[in-house]
């Protein structure tokens, strides 16, 4: 029984751009604008981090203070602990999200720290927040896969949403961060964590690495699930890894649910467009397949 609506959280500005070359301010901004006039009613626009680990991500204070805020909209960033959190509260975020591992290997990686660890750190960051009335959303790295560990196991990916949902995330979003899973891995994955987690209480962030990341979406839809991340123009990877690439592209995905009679929202060619100007100031071609076959206009 596929869904006949499906919200799209569009993180490319953060989960695409902080793996690109950086380009400036106004070009982020802009990119945050444009996006806001698609029918998109979540964009991911930045994170608090280290500025050591992400530069590229340093200065979303300054975007948050000077994007133009579309009505509808919810502009979210990511918040790894209370020195994120008070830095987004003070650029007026809407939104927040914390994110975990199912990898301990990823999550001493990442954030230099273990799972158990983790979990403790951003309890007082998920508190802190309902407390400041911003809405709290909870990401799982590696819920395919590990970069370091290889196999992951779903019993893992099930414990940590059930301690994320504990703590006050109002939506889990299960990340397959270097795109290894496929559709039956994807089915298997999302039976075990709605074991403890509705699914509606769900959703899907593909990275389209090995070019999985559609099929898995279709396979996620078929159990109920509603929300997608995608990152428009299939933005992020790193310019120097051979292989690694961005999270699936918006426009390929809005073309999917099209297809698939199921309603988003997003308004298809106001998107490519989109794509086409990032794609231009990054100077590199366009991550949607979807894009590349769409007639210029
Ligand atoms: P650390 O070095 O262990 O922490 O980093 P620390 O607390 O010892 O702090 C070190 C320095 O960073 C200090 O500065 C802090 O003040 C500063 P110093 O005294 O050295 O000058 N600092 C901060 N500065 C700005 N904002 C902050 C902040 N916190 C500390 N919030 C930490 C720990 C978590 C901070 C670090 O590891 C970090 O920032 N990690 C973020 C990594 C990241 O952003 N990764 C990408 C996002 S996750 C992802 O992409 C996956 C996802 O898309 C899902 C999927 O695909 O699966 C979500
Ligand atoms: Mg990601």
């Amino acid at each position: 029984q596929l869904p006949e609506r499906v919200k799209i959280v569009e993180v490319g500005p953060r989960d695409g751009l902080q793996s690109e070359v950086a380009i400036s301010l106004n070009d982020k901004i802009s990119l945050v604008n444009m996006l806001s006039h698609t029918g998109l009613s979540m964009i991911e626009s930045g994170s608090f981090v280290s500025p050591k680990w992400i530069p590229q991500m340093a200065n979303s204070g300054e975007l948050f203070r000077r994007i133009k805020r579309t009505k509808g909209v919810t502009y979210s960033a990511l918040t790894p602990n209370l020195i994120g959190l008070n830095a987004a509260i003070a650029a007026n975020v809407d939104e927040i999200a914390i994110f975990g591992s199912a990898s301990e290997s990823f999550s001493r990686k990442n954030i230099n720290c273990s799972i158990t660890d983790s979990l403790r750190q951003f309890s007082p960051v998920v508190k802190q927040a309902l407390a400041a009335g911003l809405p709290v959303r909870g990401y799982i790295s590696c819920t395919l896969g590990c970069p370091y560990e290889g196999y992951i196991s779903i019993n893992k990916v099930a414990k940590v949403a059930q301690q994320l949902q504990q703590m006050g995330c109002y939506q889990i979003s299960l990340g397959d961060t270097v795109g290894v899973g496929t559709p039956e891995a994807t089915k298997a994955m999302i039976n075990a964590v709605s074991q403890y987690v509705s699914v509606d209480k769900l959703a899907v962030h593909f990275h389209d690495t090995y070019g999985q990341a559609l099929a898995n979406i279709y396979a996620a839809l078929q159990l109920g699930v509603s929300v997608i991340d995608s990152a428009v123009a299939g933005l992020g990877g790193c310019p120097y890894a051979q292989g690694a690439s961005g999270n699936v592209a918006s426009e390929d995905v809005v073309y999917m649910l099209n297809g698939l009679g199921i309603e988003s929202g997003v308004d298809l060619s106001e998107l490519i467009a989109v794509g086409n100007f990032i794609s231009e100031r990054l100077k590199r071609s366009n991550g949607s397949k979807v894009a590349q076959a769409y007639p210029a206009a």
